[in-house]
Order: structure tokens, then sequence, then C-alpha cells
């Protein structure tokens, strides 16, 4: 048996997964492969991105998904090759997905595991070669196995997650994830083909001075958002803001800082969804120390009434949503 001890860096995913599942010894090993599949639909994504501008698969793809977005052409793919992933795997009883209005069954009636996935994050930014992401989230089912997951297997609460995570396909690629146990991230070694452990037990900075929230959509803020832009421009905080919401998280969970997409009046519970783009980054910047909420709630205890909805999300450094918090129910 091996010692708890942190896995040195340059160790890669399946290695990493297999000493992890060590440590429960009554471990079945079921989320290990999940985990596994998830990395591999991952490895796919990211080649079909990295040559996106060579074959005929960047723009859009002619179709508007349930959130009345236009499907790109990468959107469509990337949910493919995830649904296909976890249904070969056979952990997974049932997926809910942005891109499709109704739960989508597998088939693996056996299956422990309900997965929500938003399979390609920051469409925007797919064609114009910017940072873009996936984001996933698993529950165990609570329904028995044996026939479909239903409804009450995905609207659990975040707090319920076993594990979620996301990957981004930047300037490098890389996996971060949590089984509630810490954070890690992983970096895609191309010529190995393989995640290597470059980020253990990552933990965010509890302050920092970056602020990410589209001031574009300012007029539409009420007071209380009003209110929290204008103290973090008072404090001279640098403004960043990408665009792909993984990216955006993922350099604020590094460096320390915000993000933010608050309800506005035209969109009254804000943009991002809460079961397979907030929950998943709620667990893991919690995990490395720092907050999330709708901006009086934590995020990860709203009990979710339907697939695709949406809340508020305010997400990062502990005393920055703090702040928020504080300004947002002054102005109530
Ligand atoms: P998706 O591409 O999965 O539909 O998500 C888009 C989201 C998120 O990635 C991003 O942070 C946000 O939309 C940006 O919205 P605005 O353009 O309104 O700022
Ligand atoms: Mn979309
Ligand atoms: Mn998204
Ligand atoms: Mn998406």
């Amino acid at each position: 048996h091996h010692d708890k001890l942190a896995l040195p860096v340059g160790t890669t995913l399946d290695r990493f997964i297999m000493r992890k599942q060590e440590d429960f010894p009554y471990a079945t090993g079921e989320l290990s492969q999940l985990l596994r599949d998830i990395a591999l639909a991952a490895k796919i994504v990211n080649r079909e991105i990295n040559r996106s501008g060579l074959i005929d698969i960047a723009g859009a793809y002619g179709n508007r998904n349930v959130q009345g977005e236009d499907q790109q052409k990468l959107d469509v793919i990337a949910n493919v090759r995830f649904i296909r992933a976890l249904r070969n795997g056979g952990e997974v009883c049932t997926i809910v997905s942005e891109e499709e209005e109704g739960m989508i069954q597998t088939g693996n009636v056996k299956g422990k595991y309900v997965v929500a996935i938003d399979p390609l994050d920051g469409s925007s930014n797919i064609d114009v070669n910017v940072s873009i992401g996936t984001v996933f989230s698993i529950y165990r089912r609570i329904s028995p196995t044996g026939s479909a997951g239903n409804e009450q297997d995905c609207l659990q609460r975040g707090t319920h997650q076993v594990a979620a995570g996301y990957v981004i396909y930047g300037s490098s690629t890389m996996l971060v994830y949590t089984t509630g146990n810490g954070v890690n991230g992983f970096t895609y070694e191309n010529s190995l083909g393989e995640f290597v452990l470059s980020h253990p037990t990552i933990m965010t900075p509890a302050t920092g001075t970056i602020y990410s929230v589209n001031e574009g959509i300012a007029r539409h803020y009420g007071a209380g958002m009003a209110a929290v832009v204008a103290y973090f421009k008072e404090q001279e905080f640098s403004a960043r803001y990408i665009g792909s919401l993984v990216a955006d998280f993922h350099r604020n969970l590094l460096k320390g800082g915000i993000y933010m997409y608050p309800a506005t009046s035209k969109t009254p519970t804000g943009k991002l969804r809460l079961l397979y783009e907030c929950n998943a980054l709620a667990f893991i910047v919690e995990q490395a120390g720092g907050k999330a909420s709708n901006g009086h709630q934590r995020t990860l205890e709203i009990q979710p009434q339907s697939l695709h909805e949406r809340c508020p999300f305010f997400v990062g450094s502990s005393e920055l949503v703090g702040k928020a918090e504080e300004l947002l129910a002054a102005a109530e």
C-alpha cells in the first residue's frame, strides 16, 4: 500500500487517478474509469480544436440550441465526442448537456453516475483562436440501478457532486479537477498524448486585484451590481474579461480575483447555467479555498428546479466574493 503522500509533478493523470483510488480500499474504480473517459474525450476534442482552422469545422452549425444560441460546429462536435466517450465507458446512466434539451440516456442502466456537461464553453471565441473550455459535474445517481436515470438524479444540489472539473484549451491544454479532496491541474503533453500533473493542490489566493465581468451591459445592472463594479474601480483593480468562463475562471483561480455574471434587467437570472457551468466551478473554487455564490446564497446549496436553469454567479477569492455579497445586500 502506498502512502498518502502528494504525488510528484510529472505524474501522468492515469497514474494519479490509480494512486488516488488506492487511498480508498473499498472503491470499485468506476469513478476512476469515468474520469479517464472524460480525459480521453478531452484529448480528442483538443485535437479537433487545434486543427479547426484547417478543416471545415469552424463557424456556425446552422442550428439553435435550447438556450436560443446559434450552435457552432465545434459545440456539436464536442457534444458528440463527450457523449460517445461516456456511453462507451459504461459508468454513466444519464447525461445533461448544454446542447440537448432533454436528459440523454446512455443505455447503461447499470451505470452509477450522472454527468452534467458544457461540452464547449466560450463558443464566441472558437473562430478567433482564443481559449475555450469544457466543464463537467459528476453525481452518484439516487435511483436504483437497473433502469434509466431520472430528473431527480440530475437535479441534485451541487454539494452532492462527487467530482467536477474543466478542460481549458488554451496556450496549453489543461485538465483541472477535484473529487472533494483538493484540486489538481494537469497539462497536456502533446508528444506523449498524456495529461501530466503540473499544478498539484491548487489553492486560490484569499484576495486579488482582478475583476472579470461584461461591463458592456452595465446599463442593465441593478444598483447593487453598479456599486460592486464602482468599488473594484475605486480600488484600481485590473479588468480582465475573455468571454470564456473557463478561461476567466482559470486565470483568477491561479492569480486571485473575482468573476461575475450578474442578474441584469434583460436576464434576471444571469446567463450561466447552474448544472453544467456554475456548480462545477463552485465545487473547484471551494476546494481551492475560494468562494462561489449567486450574490446572496452559496451556489452549491441552490436546489435546481430544471436542467438548464440559470443563476447569477460570483466566484473567486473569498474576500472579494464576500465584498460583492456585502455591497449587493446593502443596495437591497
Ligand atoms: P457557452 O459558449 O458554453 O454557451 O458559454 C458562454 C458563456 C461563457 O463562456 C462566457 O463567460 C459568457 O457566456 C460570456 O457571456 P457575454 O458574452 O454575455 O459576456
Ligand atoms: Mn452555448
Ligand atoms: Mn459555457
Ligand atoms: Mn457551451
